[in-house]
């Protein structure tokens, strides 16, 4: 049923992701993420392949440094020739993987007819995974929810899966919980329906052969090492997002490489001169410093230090001088 197209321990590479989270996962975060992780797929927020299709400048919205990669690029849509453009187009910028976000609940994207609502539409997203195959040669993948609304039993979840399967699709993300489309908004759609591994757990075990990856709830990497044992890939939200330092051990447990002594301090001064760049270009400091702001946590004076980072890099004629002072004073105390 797994699509030739790629082997299946290729796309099982990315054992660990980070997930994409609309205003969260911008190139910043990406690449601050990518100095505590060199091996995770990473992905982009959210794209539209309608903006992309009528976008002026296509380079704010799909470039990234080479450092991001493997990277991934999340698309939404349910026009199956404007994702094929946009796949096209991610391919023809040097993304490795293309995400076809089926899990969006938000009414916003719901009344464009994508995002989790195409799961009540089968045959449309088999179309736009075809065409979306057809235009690019990188995997295509599909992130999607347990069910939505009353379309939520198991036998349609694999129906679904099989559906999609069979139209190319070469990795499911499955974000283990259902969705409310009308009465829920898209934060209580990620904490109110209950976490049901045990679903996902099922449809891996009734479709081995398709690369099936865990979402939802994980909050530490020992959660990901024992989820890793049922699964083919883990992916994280929120708790990377949050607290990024907590994850600095993913390549060395989970990929196996040697162990680095990564410090908040260390990771800092790699990002400065991201920072610099993206300030030379017109950028605000404060872009790349409110992801920053969430490595400085767990430590005493936590919460001094971020609000000196805030308040300092707020500014719109901040520089990178408040960085360095503030990497420096961590070093200093053992940060
Ligand atoms: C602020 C925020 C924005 C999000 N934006 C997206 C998005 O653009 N596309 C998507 O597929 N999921 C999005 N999500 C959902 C996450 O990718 C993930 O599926 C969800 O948070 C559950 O994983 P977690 O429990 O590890 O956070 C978003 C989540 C958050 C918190």
């Amino acid at each position: 049923m797994i699509s030739k197209s790629f082997k299946t321990d290729e796309l099982a590479n990315y054992r660990l992701s980070i997930a994409p989270m609309m205003d969260c996962t911008d190139r910043h975060f990406r690449v601050l993420m990518r100095q505590i992780t060199k091996k995770s797929l990473l992905y982009t927020e959210m794209i539209v392949a309608q903006a992309l299709h009528f976008s002026k400048n296509r380079n704010k919205l799909l470039d990234f440094d080479e450092i991001e990669h493997p990277i991934s690029i999340q698309l939404g849509g349910d026009n199956p020739n404007l994702l094929a453009e946009a796949a096209q187009m991610a391919q023809d910028w040097g993304y490795d993987e293309i995400n076809l976000n089926i899990g969006c609940p938000s009414t916003k994207v719901k009344s464009g007819n994508f995002g989790a609502c195409l799961m009540a539409k089968p045959k449309i997203v088999a179309s736009c995974i075809e065409k979306m195959k057809k235009s690019c040669n990188i995997p295509i993948t599909v992130k999607h929810r347990l069910g939505i609304d009353n379309l939520d039993s198991d036998d349609y979840l694999m129906q679904f899966v099989d559906n999609c399967s069979l139209a190319g699709a070469d990795r499911f993300i499955i974000h283990a919980r259902k969705a409310w489309l009308n009465g829920l908004n898209p934060k209580e759609n990620r904490t109110i329906p209950p976490l049901q591994y045990e679903r996902v757990e099922n449809l891996k075990n009734n479709r081995p052969e398709l690369i099936i990856e865990l979402n939802g709830g994980i909050n530490t990497i020992n959660d990901c090492m024992k989820n890793l044992k049922v699964f083919d890939g883990v992916m994280v939200g929120r708790a990377a997002y949050s607290r990024p330092f907590v994850w600095r051990k993913i390549d060395s447990m989970i990929y196996g490489e040697q162990e680095k002594n990564l410090s908040r301090s260390k990771i800092i001064k790699k990002v400065i001169p991201f920072a610099q760049k993206h300030i030379e270009k017109d950028g605000r400091l404060w872009q790349v410093s409110k992801h920053i702001i969430n490595l400085i946590e767990n430590i005493p004076n936590a919460k001094i230090l971020r609000q000196e980072l805030s308040e300092k890099c707020q500014n719109q004629k901040a520089d990178v001088a408040i960085l360095k002072k503030i990497a420096q004073q961590l070093e200093d105390a053992g940060h």
